[in-house]
């Protein structure tokens, strides 16, 4: 199996799609290489492309904001995103982009194994979740997938367009939290 490192290595080589010609940064991911808890994450936005880690736009600040509000201390999750690469202007990912990406995804959770992974959003969600995933009807819910306990939450990006989807975050987020604290005492 890969080590994280040669991951990202792998990462900062691939030209297996166009985005590697043009991004500033590789954004690979960031956080506790032991975390319980990852969330996975669509692209790469501007700030992100320009400094290397994600979600530390405005997204990933309301984000941390959550993370606060439920006892979840930023620096115990992984965070990253389907695609590592930004895609020019922020549009929605290629199909041909995730399928060129998602095998890196897929070596960060081997290398990482959590016990629970996040997606922000729908576009994560219907890639590791299911293909017909409906974030409206769908967020908050629980799937075991293997190993894993798998939820999906709304982005952070779409509680800045709609703050009325705010309550609901914070109750998904709770109950991630309560996911994490059944899985510790499990242990
Ligand atoms: N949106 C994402 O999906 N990922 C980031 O890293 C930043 C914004």
């Amino acid at each position: 199996m890969a080590t994280l490192e040669e991951v990202r290595t792998a990462c900062e080589k691939c030209r297996q799609c166009a985005l590697g010609e043009t991004r500033t940064n590789l954004v690979f991911g960031v956080g506790n290489e032991r975390a319980r808890l990852m969330f996975v994450g669509e692209a790469p936005g501007e700030q992100e492309d320009l400094t290397g880690v994600p979600f530390v736009g405005r997204a990933g600040q309301l984000l941390d904001k959550f993370l606060f509000a439920v006892d979840i201390p930023r620096e115990d999750v992984y965070i990253a995103n389907i695609l590592k690469c930004r895609p020019p202007k922020n549009r929605d990912p290629l199909p041909e982009e995730e399928d060129a990406c998602i095998g890196y995804l897929r070596e960060q959770v081997k290398a990482i194994r959590p016990e629970i992974i996040v997606c922000l959003g729908r576009i994560s969600a219907m890639r590791l979740i299911k293909p017909d995933f409906k974030i409206t009807a769908e967020h908050g819910k629980w799937f075991r997938k293997g190993e894993f306990w798998m939820t999906a939450v709304y982005h952070p990006a779409a509680l800045l367009r709609d703050p009325r989807k705010k309550e609901d975050m914070l109750a998904d987020m709770k109950t991630i939290r309560a996911k994490l604290d059944e899985g510790k005492h499990a242990q």
